[in-house]
């Protein structure tokens, strides 16, 4: 059984409200962390902003995570955030998507300590709550200079830090190298969050015998089994109806995610939900061609009527 506190990792077009209600229905984790926010839509009253800023169901346990490149934009949006109910605020700085490491945001501030010790400062001169942030590696593999950066943001106020042990160059691949969350802890007086590749109780067993950080945050595993909280806390049902939990999360996601997200956001989680069935690839296929949320309701019924042997999933 877990011993340490359990988050839920920030992950676009995953970590939003229709998840987390999922997640609570199996009895939740200790955060949920949102996915990136991008602190140049919120602040310039973008369309979608509302349901990017629904903390909901547990706001008290939610950390809003923004993402950007510019201080000044950062700056303001974490005022704003500020004002909610929430956990904490936290500062991408490990994002290495394309899309992302152009803008000059994610992990594009690991090249620049002063820079992002400057963020720090600037941000933690204006909220309240917990200010953290969520990084890699970096571009290479090399503690000093990783403790260095950490060291830096630690002295210009930073509460949180979050490894991804992971080189901007790798993104998903290789393993997660666990050593350097566990070297940094130990170097650093603000708690060290873990991250990667806990996708099953051996996993998580595995991070706590072998070293000390403060929580484990955990991204893929909990969308593949959203009760996966409740399997590390020992606290899961003996069986999991699998058909009853596809469908909940798309009734989730129809009341909590505008109508314009719902194809996107629901090929995500099936992406990862669908891998606990025997035809994974086959459903996913016939999911993905489905434009609405009836349709894939529709196709979520069949496939389970179908193959009904396939129903349950039990705790071995
Ligand atoms: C689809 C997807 C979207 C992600 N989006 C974000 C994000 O918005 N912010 C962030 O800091 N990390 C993001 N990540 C990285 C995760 O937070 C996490 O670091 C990574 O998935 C490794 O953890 P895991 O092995 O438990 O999934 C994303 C990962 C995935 C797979």
């Amino acid at each position: 059984m877990a011993i340490y506190p359990l988050f839920l990792a920030p992950m676009a077009e995953l970590s939003h409200r229709a998840l987390r209600e999922l997640i609570e229905c199996f009895g939740g984790c200790d955060e949920y962390w949102t996915e990136m926010i991008s602190a140049g839509a919120l602040t310039s009253g973008g369309q979608f902003e509302q349901w990017y800023r629904d903390a909901g169901p547990r706001p008290e346990k939610t950390v809003f995570q923004l993402c950007g490149a510019k201080p000044e934009q950062l700056v303001k949006a974490a005022v704003l955030l500020n004002t909610l109910p929430c956990a904490g605020i936290d500062i991408n700085m490990g994002c290495c998507a394309p899309a992302i490491t152009r803008t000059g945001a994610g992990i594009q501030w690991m090249r620049d300590s002063e820079r992002a010790a400057g963020l720090i400062a600037q941000v933690r001169a204006v909220v309240s709550c917990r200010l953290s942030v969520k990084i890699r590696l970096g571009f290479t593999e090399d503690f000093d200079c990783l403790l260095r950066f950490c060291k830096r943001l630690e002295a210009a106020g930073l509460d949180l830090i979050t490894l991804h042990p992971r080189t901007a160059q790798e993104k998903l691949k290789r393993r997660a190298r666990w050593d350097y969350v566990y070297q940094l802890a130990s170097c650093m007086q603000v708690p060290v969050v873990g991250n990667g590749d806990i996708a099953e109780p051996n996993d998580c067993m595995r991070r706590e015998a072998e070293g000390r950080c403060y929580a484990l945050m955990i991204g893929r595993g909990a969308v593949r089994k959203p009760w996966f909280f409740a399997q590390l806390k020992g606290t899961a049902p003996l069986s999991v109806d699998l058909e009853e939990t596809a469908l909940l999360f798309l009734a989730f996601l129809a009341r909590y995610q505008p109508e314009p997200f719902h194809y996107s956001r629901a090929c995500r989680f099936f992406t990862l939900f669908c891998d606990n069935l025997r035809w994974a690839h086959y459903l996913k296929q016939l999911l993905y061609k489905e434009r609405t949320l009836c349709g894939m309701e529709a196709v979520l019924r069949r496939y389970f009527y179908e193959h009904e042997e396939e129903k349950l999933w039990r705790l071995s």
